[in-house]
């Protein structure tokens, strides 16, 4: 059933367009439904989302509790939700929760609470329900049968944030395929069961799940779009072998990787920009970073790493995300150390932490983790006790932000202690005319001593096999 209502919510307007609309639930009723508080857009973000004319949809929000789920959870959850869909350009006008152990096989919420759920909708003049978890596709047309709008799942936000996120070839093909394969087995016609609140819009082929790639409007049939899929797995396929010569090329020439993760919104972007003073697009959007950056920084000791900014994770990222990026995220499983961003200033951070290292292991199909380095982000944000609790219940982790600068050059100085010492130590002696192998050793290697002698420079320094192989040639 719904549960116990939250009445400190914040009902502004709403209440005066729902009565308006005429279609109010009774007030007892109404008290059935759990409210998550303050999940409304606020206004300056609507203005703002006009202004960049993304698609204004209003919805509101499902989820359920109960089986597995506690309801804090589960608000947890639906809170991150109205962000996604907030990012996706929606106006979040409502949130409501159902106590249900199981999703009702037919209809998700169970034919009684989808008819309330079907007034509600009516009364705040919404035009899309979103639901709090993967729908199945005969659960979703159910589901809109009933509420008679659009009603789009998890998967469909996040897929639309990453579409409109993605910026290169690879990106975009990556994503686009990711739509199709989502889209495929939940096409369907939007006949007369759509309410007239929905019609246009829907009909558009416009709003959130349906933003696809040009070609994926529901009137394509299957049959074009089995074809798109196999043209874009073509053209991922062919894109595959540049990214393995960029990475062989790094691997040669020895150059240590160091790849930033972390939960979308946790601060990866700002750090790298702190970490780097590069300039990356830091959005308080969720996943403003979707292709990989990749900086190359300098150590005090003068040895070069890499440090990437990768894709923000997110609890239940569609399986169709994970497949379409898993090349991509392979190269952060690839790397030598995992800069793990944590935003202390969530209320949750550890279940952010579990997130995050569970996509890891899909993706990483059981290979050897990188060594991971915790890093708690925004340390500005949260009260020092609440640090030092967070801290203490990760040893060996670091608190930063980036905003005042605290904690960089302690997170500098340990990352230079987690990058892979280089395997080779030689002692040779470098003609002075191979200045340039002197300075790789510099560059990628470890400089034990150095001295100068009439004959050259002598070096006992670690270095990679490749570099060791050349130096053995130069004497
Ligand atoms: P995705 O691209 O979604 O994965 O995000 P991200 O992890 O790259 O996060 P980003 O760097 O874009 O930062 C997200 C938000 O957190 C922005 O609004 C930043 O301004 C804010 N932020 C980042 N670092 C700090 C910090 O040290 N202190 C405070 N107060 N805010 C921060």
């Amino acid at each position: 059933m719904w549960a116990g209502m939250n009445e400190a919510r914040a009902d502004g307007g709403q209440a005066g367009r729902a009565a308006a609309s005429g279609g109010e639930l009774e007030r007892a009723e109404r008290a059935a439904l759990t409210r998550v508080a303050q999940l409304t857009t606020e206004l300056e973000d609507v203005s703002e989302v006009e202004y960049r004319q993304l698609r204004l949809e209003r919805v509101v929000l499902v989820g359920l509790y109960g089986g597995d789920k506690t309801q804090a959870q589960a608000e947890l959850s639906l809170r991150e939700l109205a962000a996604l869909a907030e990012t996706a350009g929606s106006e979040v006008l409502d949130g409501v929760m159902q106590r249900r152990a199981q999703p009702d096989p037919a209809t998700y919420l169970g034919s009684g609470k989808a008819a309330e759920l079907a007034d509600l909708v009516e009364a705040l003049g919404a035009d899309t329900v979103v639901v709090d978890s993967e729908l199945a596709p005969s659960q979703r047309r159910a589901l809109e049968d009933v509420v008679r709008v659009k009603v789009v799942d998890r998967t469909a936000v996040i897929l639309d944030i990453f579409a409109s996120h993605a910026k290169s070839r690879e990106g975009k093909a990556q994503v686009e395929l990711a739509q199709l394969e989502y889209l495929l087995p939940r096409l369907r016609g939007w006949g007369e069961s759509m309410s007239r609140q929905a019609g246009g819009r829907v009909a558009a082929g416009a709003g959130i799940g349906s933003r696809g790639p040009g070609e994926t409007k529901i009137e394509l049939d299957r049959r074009r779009i089995r074809e798109r899929i196999a043209k874009l797995r073509r053209a991922l396929a062919a894109m595959e072998p540049q990214r393995a010569t960029r990475r062989a090329g790094r691997e040669r020439a020895g150059v240590p990787a160091v790849a930033i993760v972390g939960y979308t919104n946790a601060g990866k972007s700002t750090l790298l920009n702190a970490l780097t003073g590069a300039d990356v697009l830091v959005d308080d959007q969720l996943f403003a970073t979707l292709d990989p950056t990749v900086r190359s920084v300098t150590t005090g000791d003068g040895r070069v790493y890499t440090l990437a900014d990768t894709v923000g994770f997110v609890r239940q990222l569609p399986h169709q995300l994970i497949e379409a990026f898993a090349s991509t995220l392979e190269e952060s499983v690839g790397a030598d150390v995992l800069l793990h961003a944590v935003d202390a200033s969530h209320p949750d951070p550890d279940s952010q932490i579990v997130a995050v290292r569970e996509v890891l292991a899909e993706i990483s199909h059981g290979a050897v983790p990188p060594r991971e380095l915790i890093v708690f982000t925004k340390a500005d944000a949260v009260p020092p006790p609440f640090l030092q609790t967070l801290l203490a219940g990760h040893p060996g982790a670091v608190a930063v932000s980036a905003l005042s600068g605290e904690g960089l050059d302690e997170l500098r100085a340990r990352l230079e202690q987690a990058l892979p010492r280089p395997p080779v130590e030689v002692r040779v002696l470098v003609p002075f005319a191979r200045g340039d192998l002197v300075a790789r050793v510099h560059r990628s290697g470890e400089v034990l001593s150095e001295t100068y002698d009439a004959e050259g420079i002598r070096l006992h320094a670690r270095v990679s096999h490749a570099l060791a192989a050349d130096l053995a040639k130069a004497r």
